[in-house]
């Protein structure tokens, strides 16, 4: 089942929709007035490197009309590192990597979350906050690992190696979190792995952060195949080509990629990790290995660094724009749900990862 026909099936019961409960609203008029230059001007200046003043009166009436709406909706926008710097910069609430979204999602007082991000990260928010409206703008925006594996695939895990614990990638349905002991994230899947008291782990499905993890443990690590069909696009004989024409770029990486990539990376990180050591270390010149709207968005805050950007985009990521937010909120559309069979057990591993003291 796909991940619409499954949200279908979830909101076919009898209870009354977010539209329903919340009513929608009338669209407004997207013309670019001199009122609305005047109230995004700030907001340009922050993304004017990135899109052309000639374009900004098409995006402006989106960005005023959204940040209105959220007003009066109480909605808050949570926005990950991978979104386009149009929403990263003009219009989310609160940024982060898929571990501070999900940390975050605990702490915020609105009624409802509009999750910009991919689907996997919307049910996250909607397992931690089950009396939230979460809603996703594209409610097709997947993840080629949160695809790579089912609930059942797991389950048949567990039977093949009896009482090890399986630490799940949050890449991944609630389905496959149901199963789990516990989840982790790029950020946190050491320290997560560590902290059970078992020789071998199950670190499931991203077989490239397992081994990533495996050379940092002593731990027996047992993974599976799946992969990010971003990362896994970037090899190391392309990033070493970098290094040989300018010997002083730093290249930083997500351990999503291969081992034989981290391999040549001065540093891996999570994308935040990423974000912080740009932040911290002010290289001259850096390559970040990974999905490539997050360079731009760190480009309009960090000045003197010069970016190099293999342009690797991320399909479903690029599924969330402008008029999809703005719909969201009009039409409280698409409302993020979750089998109440399996919430539960889903929602504990979440929250054994995100209250684990690291
Ligand atoms: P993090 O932001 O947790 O590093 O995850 C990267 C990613 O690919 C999310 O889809
Ligand atoms: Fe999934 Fe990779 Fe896209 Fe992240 S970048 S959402 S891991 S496909």
């Amino acid at each position: 089942m796909t991940i619409a026909q499954n949200q279908a099936a979830l909101g076919a019961s009898a209870l009354p929709t977010a539209a329903e409960r919340f009513g929608i609203l009338e669209r407004p008029d997207l013309t670019f007035t001199p009122e609305i230059a005047r109230e995004t001007a700030d907001l340009y200046e922050r993304v004017k490197a990135f899109i052309p003043a000639f374009e900004w009166p098409v995006y402006a009436p989106y960005v005023h009309a959204i940040n209105r709406l959220k007003k009066e909706r109480g909605a808050v926008i949570l926005a990950h590192n991978y979104q386009t710097p149009d929403i990263f910069h003009c219009v989310a609430d609160i940024v982060g990597d898929s571990l501070q979204l999900a940390r975050d999602a605990t702490t915020v007082d609105a009624e409802i979350i509009v999750q910009c991000g991919v689907h996997f990260m919307a049910e996250t928010s909607k397992l931690l906050n089950p009396d939230k409206t979460v809603l996703i703008p594209d409610a097709k925006a997947g993840c080629s690992l949160s695809e790579s594996i089912t609930g059942a695939d797991v389950r048949l895990l567990k039977e093949r190696y009896p009482g090890v614990p399986v630490v799940t990638y949050v890449n991944t349905s609630a389905d496959v979190k149901a199963e789990t002991d516990i989840c982790c994230t790029s950020s946190n899947v050491l320290a997560v792995v560590e902290s059970l008291d078992s020789d071998t782990v199950l670190c499931i499905p991203d077989e490239y952060l397992a081994m990533n993890v495996a050379k940092q443990t002593k731990k027996k690590i047992l993974t599976w195949k799946g992969h990010c069909e971003v990362h896994e696009r970037f090899t190391a004989a392309e990033l070493l080509a970098y290094k040989e024409a300018d010997p002083t770029i730093e290249i930083i990486g997500h351990p999503e990629c291969h081992p034989d990539v981290i391999a040549v990376c001065d540093f891996a990180g999570s994308t935040s990790g990423m974000i912080n050591y740009v932040k911290d270390k002010r290289p001259a010149r850096v390559l970040l290995v990974t999905e490539c709207s997050m360079a731009s968005n760190i480009q309009a805050e960090i000045k003197g660094v010069d970016f190099i950007k293999p342009c690797n985009l991320c399909p479903h990521m690029k599924r969330i724009t402008l008029p999809k937010i703005l719909d969201s909120l009009l039409y409280m559309t698409q409302e993020v749900l979750v089998d109440p069979a399996i919430a539960g057990r889903a929602r504990l591993a979440v929250e054994r990862m995100v209250n684990l003291k690291q």
